[in-house]
């Protein structure tokens, strides 16, 4: 039966379906992100080679990311299969329908209903499941992971995001604010205005406002502002609780992404200091990384109901794969001997072997590892398998720690 806060959830989605999202821009843009790239999945999840047919569910599918994201890198390669958008939100479906049909999508099959009947809604059988910053959202996040384990493949994994409780910070002070000022009982409209008048009235000591790390209320208009400060029911994670969450259903964590963000040693410069973390297991050692950063404001990870292993570059037959694409751009960026990333104003940087300009300007995403080789072989006859595969080696693990390179096999 529903409860007052299921009512004033979905009274909230059909306001405010999120993200909030123009049909119209689907002729200008694909947004892309984690979870659910289509190659991200395959590196993470299947050492590389997709299975087809490939059926793909995306519980909570709101306005439709990652829906139209997967539908789409489907449709470009080809891939059969299909993409079953699950929500209750007949306001979400509305605008995830009119960005599928705006691009033609014809791999999509939109279904209404709760995740914790997936079942019953949309049958079994998945090899993929994204369930994208819904299941902090649910009366029992621990009975919704179990709903989705149970549609699932023995093959197959998910892709899952959860709000990060320490970057955070400050949102659930706002939020009890708001309970208060602006109870769950008005309609949405009164409230998204009283919670507006609320925030600008706050002192600049309040959490909230000292926090840079969540944007949504200044930068994702009122569906952002809704979502993130007048939620009827959100909590968030640590990591510790994530992999409880995750353990409960009997899903093990493949990787985080970004790894090098779970990493104390992306932070840490004092030797000893990194020693100790380093010598933590890695589920302390990503705990760590969080307690460290201060900044991580969710987690993405890629699940698994087995003890899975993103694919390794070690057959000459795999094609690496750059997330941007360009390998010459990027290159360049290696010359330095080091690769950086800012991730909320923090520099990450990682060293990166001599040769690794030369490598990752030859790949384009569809030459192969030993291809690779054999042309860097031309200019430095003594450059052997065993050779490259070692300087490759160092280079992948940098590139992989921020999530940058993924291998698939042709
Ligand atoms: C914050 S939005 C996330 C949408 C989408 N996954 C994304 O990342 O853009 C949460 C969505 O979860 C949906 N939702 C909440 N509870 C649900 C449930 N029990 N079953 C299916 N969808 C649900 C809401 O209707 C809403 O569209």
């Amino acid at each position: 039966m529903a409860t007052d806060t299921d009512i004033a959830v979905a009274a909230h989605y059909a306001a405010y379906p999120y993200p909030a999202r123009n049909p119209a821009d689907e002729a200008k843009r694909l947004i892309e992100g984690s979870p659910s790239r289509l190659a991200e999945i395959e590196h993470y999840l299947f050492d590389g080679r997709l299975p087809e047919p490939f059926r793909a569910l995306v519980a909570g599918g709101g306005s439709g990311d990652a829906t139209i994201m997967l539908a789409q890198h489907m449709a470009d390669r080809k891939l059969a299969g299909e993409v079953v958008w699950l929500d209750l939100s007949p306001a979400a479906r509305a605008v995830a329908e009119a960005r599928a049909a705006a691009r033609g999508l014809t791999n999509i099959r939109f279904v209404e209903g709760s995740l914790l009947d997936a079942e019953a809604a949309v049958g079994g059988g998945f090899d993929y499941v994204d369930c994208c910053g819904v299941l902090h959202h649910l009366a029992a996040p621990e009975a919704g992971l179990a709903a989705l384990r149970a549609v699932l493949k023995a093959t197959g994994g998910l892709g899952v995001m959860v709000y990060g409780a320490i970057g955070r910070r400050g949102v659930y002070d706002m939020q009890a604010l708001g309970d208060v000022l602006a109870p769950q009982s008005l309609p949405p409209a009164e409230r998204l205005a009283v919670g507006r008048r609320l925030f600008a009235d706050l002192p600049p000591s309040h959490w909230l406002k000292r926090n840079p790390f969540v944007r949504d209320h200044l930068d994702g208009g009122d569906a952002g502002f809704y979502d993130l400060l007048l939620h009827a029911r959100d909590r968030a994670y640590t990591v510790p609780e994530f992999v409880a969450l995750a353990t409960s259903a009997g899903l093990e964590i493949v990787s985080f992404i970004e790894p090098a963000l779970y990493d104390p040693a992306a932070y840490l410069r004092d030797p000893k200091l990194k020693a100790k973390a380093a010598a933590l297991p890695p589920l302390a050692q990503a705990a760590m990384a969080e307690q460290i950063a201060g900044m991580l404001t969710k987690h993405v990870a890629y699940l698994a109901p087995d003890a899975r292993r993103p694919a390794a570059p070690d057959d000459p037959g795999l094609i690496p794969i750059l997330r941007d694409g360009d390998g010459p751009a990027l290159a360049g960026a290696l010359r330095s001997g080091r690769i950086v990333a800012k991730h909320m104003g923090v520099e990450i940087a990682i060293p990166v072997p001599k040769l690794a300009p030369a490598m990752v300007r030859r790949i384009d995403g569809e030459r192969t590892l030993g291809e690779i080789a054999e042309d860097l072989r031309q200019a430095d006859a003594a450059l052997n398998w065993p050779k490259f595969q070692a300087a490759f080696q160092d280079t992948f693990q940098a590139l992989h720690r921020l999530n940058l390179i993924w291998l698939r096999r042709p």
